[in-house]
């Protein structure tokens, strides 16, 4: 597969042990920064992972800062992103199978390398179930139209 990633100044301790697991298994990393621990602003970096995966360059995105938090905001301003933050497998599952999520981002303050590599590896593997849930992800496009506000 072909994974966009991307961190801050905050993820960059995590980026090694992803990128170490996304080489033993073949992919293709397209690194989008940042480089180094000098601080960045998140934003930019879950723009640059988000629209890649939006238009194709990538079929996935990881995201990487200290929380996690702010990459997943940032990439769901992306119209087609569907970012999540991820901290165990069983999510990590259901994120692909039920919303077919195309991004999923990381705390490096949150959890360890080990647990993030298996999260990873679980988001990467994890087919969309489709079905009724391909109806449910369509709405996610067009979320000021579904609905008027009001209780039922
Ligand atoms: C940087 O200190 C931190 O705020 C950032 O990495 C991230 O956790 C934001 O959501």
């Amino acid at each position: 597969m072909r994974i966009a990633i991307g961190c801050d100044h905050a993820g960059i301790e995590l980026k090694p042990a992803i990128r170490v697991l996304l080489e033993k298994r073949g992919d293709t990393i397209l690194d989008m920064g940042t480089d180094s621990s000098e601080s960045v602003d998140y934003p930019e970096y879950a723009a640059r992972v988000a629209h890649a995966v939006v238009i194709g360059t990538a079929d996935r995105g990881i995201l990487i800062c200290g929380t996690g938090l702010g990459m997943a905001i940032a990439a769901n301003k992306v119209r087609g992103a569907r970012a999540v933050t991820l901290s165990e497998p069983y999510s990590a599952r259901m994120a692909r199978a039920h919303n077919d999520a195309n991004i999923m981002t990381l705390g490096s303050r949150v959890i360890g390398p080990e647990l993030a590599q298996m999260i990873v590896e679980t988001f990467l593997t994890t087919d969309f179930e489709g079905g009724r849930h391909q109806r449910r992800v369509a709405k996610l496009e067009t979320p000021s139209d579904t609905g008027s506000g009001e209780h039922p």
